[in-house]
């Protein structure tokens, strides 16, 4: 048997919490957790200590509370890295990678680009990484958030500026590209949300009025001035929302409109160029 199983089975004899809602695959993230960076060996010696079951049953007992296991672990995957996350960011979601690989896809390799509403700073870091000459800033309005979003920017030593901003209320100059993905969820789907969602992560991070478009609204009124000659927005959507973008962005005076789809063929993604 190897190692790995030998710990499941002991810990499932021994702890006493594991219930049949509890998921072999959380399980197996958690005890990856707990014994991090240590070798065969080392776990051989220790997997029966009573600090590790104690450490595992804390973890379990909070998974078991609905928190996230990105929360408990405190890290989670998205494009191409591992993120610091808390109850202060929305756990990054593998939908916004069409956005950072949207703008990857862009020619140039020397662009100025802001990301409104970094929360864990996900997309910033991600491009930031693979255009070292881009020059980058992120935003939020949370303080929380842009504590996280520093800490990973520190983690990969990626060069970007951040700014406590309302959407624009504190930005003073303009940008070749600008990217977001707003809270974009009403309160009526919020209030259908699974309750890990609603207990552990940001209202902030979710909510936008009362159908969903309100932070839409804002940044589409205002992006325009933003960005320079020739430069681009894009802005994640939910699966939901094309009609309603198309609508608010017609309504502000912009034309050609692109939307861009996943690998399922939902719209996820709007593009605008300026003066579009
Ligand atoms: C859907 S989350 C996206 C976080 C991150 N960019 C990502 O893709 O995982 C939206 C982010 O917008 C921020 N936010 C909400 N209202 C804002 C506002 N008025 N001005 C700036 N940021 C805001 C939230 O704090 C949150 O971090």
């Amino acid at each position: 048997m190897m190692l790995h199983e030998k710990i499941i089975k002991y810990f499932k004899e021994n702890i006493k919490l594991f219930n049949n809602s509890f998921e072999r695959r959380d399980l197996d993230i958690l005890i990856r957790y707990v014994f991090d960076n240590r070798t065969y060996s080392e776990i051989e010696n220790i997997y029966k200590d009573i600090y590790f079951i104690n450490v595992l049953k804390f973890a379990i007992r909070r998974r078991l509370s609905q928190e996230p296991i990105s929360q408990i672990i405190s890290s989670r995957r998205f494009w191409h890295s591992k993120f610091y996350v808390d109850k202060n960011v929305l756990d990054p979601r593998p939908e916004t990678e069409l956005l950072v690989k949207k703008v990857l896809e862009l020619p140039s390799s020397n662009l100025s680009l802001i990301d409104l509403g970094t929360g864990s700073g996900c997309i910033a870091i991600s491009i930031a990484k693979e255009k070292p000459n881009f020059e980058v800033f992120a935003s939020d309005i949370s303080d929380g958030a842009l504590k996280v979003a520093k800490r990973n920017s520190e983690l990969y030593q990626t060069s970007i500026t951040f700014i406590k901003s309302d959407w624009f209320s504190k930005i003073d100059r303009k940008f070749d590209v600008i990217v977001a993905n707003p809270p974009y969820i009403s309160e009526t789907e919020y209030n259908d949300l699974p309750l890990c969602i609603r207990r552990f992560e940001p209202k902030i991070a979710l909510i936008a009025g009362s159908n969903g478009l309100d932070c839409f609204k804002k940044i589409i009124k205002q992006f325009n001035k933003y960005l320079k000659p020739k430069g681009m927005l894009f802005l994640e959507i939910g699966s939901t929302q094309k009609q309603n973008i198309k609508k608010l962005f017609h309504y502000n005076g912009y034309k050609k409109i692109e939307f861009l789809n996943d690998l399922s063929g939902k719209y996820r993604v709007v593009c605008v160029k300026k003066d579009a």
